[in-house]
């Protein structure tokens, strides 16, 4: 007789969102400069995992893919711990399998990327709990810590702080050296080549070949400099530094609408600009456009509401659909390739700036996001 798998436990979204608010308030706790780690991301926000208990990934968000160099289904299903480095390889995996029996944990662990950099990692990890009580999840957030050196050299808080910035913005560049790299600089090798063959056939009097190989060029270019918007999109939302949040959202909200037909976005803003502190901005256009996102890929909604206001001392966002509502798409780890951590890392973002998230379903089925800051 052949042995039965169990299938993995569905994790529920909200099981996963009560975990991360678990980890984030026992790390900031776990160790004296927690809470500035919170702000050692790049632009896409913290690096998370969901793995079983005995170490395998069942899934990470894309600020981990960035992290270790991996797309999301090169990782699914492997050890955590076969991406340690040589020498710290029986720790690792001593760590990543531990079935220690409390639920928050936090370990270092030196891991290596894809193009073979060390990673020196802070790992905090908090249990998900499943409804199958004997496969309980983990959720993971990698954070680099602050070197001992570093530690040392500096007196007071607020250099920490400096510090703790100073690294989220290496980290910055590194990504975008690669983007640039791999995106931009790929594209501008193919259109000088196609410029010099251009070039050749125009002296070998072939003139009708050199006008259709510059048609070719002119759409390469084309496409170039929309991947170079994109880029600089993702790093810094252009239109918030030219229009500001709610303008900015705003554009946001009609490109949603003019890119899917079915689907009518209203968007209402009861604050200017001025009123909104300045690093909650690009938080807050990172959460609407990820559940903008959310919405066209998941709920098959006709309307959505985006809503900005002051609420006393308090700025309100909500995001409410008339989809399908989230209770009938489980975060399935057998679907791990397809599933990703989108969510969670909008509520870190929403709660490394001291505000509160909630995922509820809206009164007619669909599904709504809320956060809150204090002005
Ligand atoms: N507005 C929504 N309506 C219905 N289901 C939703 C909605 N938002 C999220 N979901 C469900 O929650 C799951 C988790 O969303 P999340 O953003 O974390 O991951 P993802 O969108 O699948 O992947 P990623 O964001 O990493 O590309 C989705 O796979 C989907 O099943
Ligand atoms: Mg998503």
């Amino acid at each position: 007789m052949h042995a039965i798998t169990p299938p993995e436990p569905p994790v529920r979204l909200r099981d996963l969102i009560d975990a991360m608010r678990k980890l984030g308030h026992a790390a900031r706790h776990a160790q004296p400069h927690a809470g500035h780690a919170a702000h050692v991301s790049d632009a896409r926000g913290a690096a998370l995992a969901v793995t079983t208990c005995d170490g395998a990934i069942v899934s990470v968000n894309r600020s981990a893919t960035v992290l270790f160099g991996y797309a999301n289904a090169e990782l699914a299903g492997k050890q955590l711990a076969d991406f340690a480095h040589d020498d710290d390889h029986a720790h690792a995996e001593h760590e990543f399998r531990s079935n220690a029996a409390e639920a928050f944990r936090s370990f270092d662990v030196t891991l290596v990327g894809r193009t073979g950099h060390r990673l020196f990692l802070r790992v905090f990890q908090q249990s998900i709990a499943t409804d199958a009580s004997n496969a309980p999840l983990r959720l993971l957030m990698f954070v680099e810590p602050l070197t001992l050196a570093n530690v040392n050299s500096i007196d007071g808080d607020t250099h920490a702080f400096t510090n703790w910035l100073f690294m989220g913005q290496q980290r910055e560049r590194e990504r975008l050296a690669a983007e640039l790299h791999d995106g931009m600089g790929q594209a501008l090798t193919l259109i000088k080549l196609m410029v010099e063959d251009a070039r050749m056939r125009l002296r070998a009097g072939h003139t009708d070949d050199a006008a259709q190989l510059l048609d070719s060029t002119v759409l390469q270019i084309r496409d170039t400099i929309g991947e170079m918007r994109q880029i600089c999109g993702e790093l810094r939302p252009l239109a918030l530094e030219r229009l500001g949040l709610p303008a900015a959202l705003s554009t946001l909200c009609r490109r949603v609408e003019k890119s899917v037909e079915t689907l009518r976005v209203a968007f209402a803003c009861g604050v200017e600009d001025g009123e909104i502190r300045d690093h909650l901005k690009a938080d807050i256009f990172r959460v609407v456009q990820e559940a903008l996102n959310n919405i066209v890929k998941h709920a098959d909604a006709s309307e959505v509401r985006v809503d900005l206001q002051r609420d006393g001392a308090y700025l309100r966002l909500s995001i409410h659909d008339n989809g399908s509502g989230y209770d009938h798409h489980p975060l399935n780890s057998n679907d791990a390739r397809t599933n990703g951590l989108g969510l969670i890392g909008m509520q870190h973002r929403v709660e490394a700036q001291g505000g509160v998230f909630a995922l509820n379903p809206g009164d007619d089925g669909g599904t709504e996001i809320t956060a809150h800051w204090r002005l």
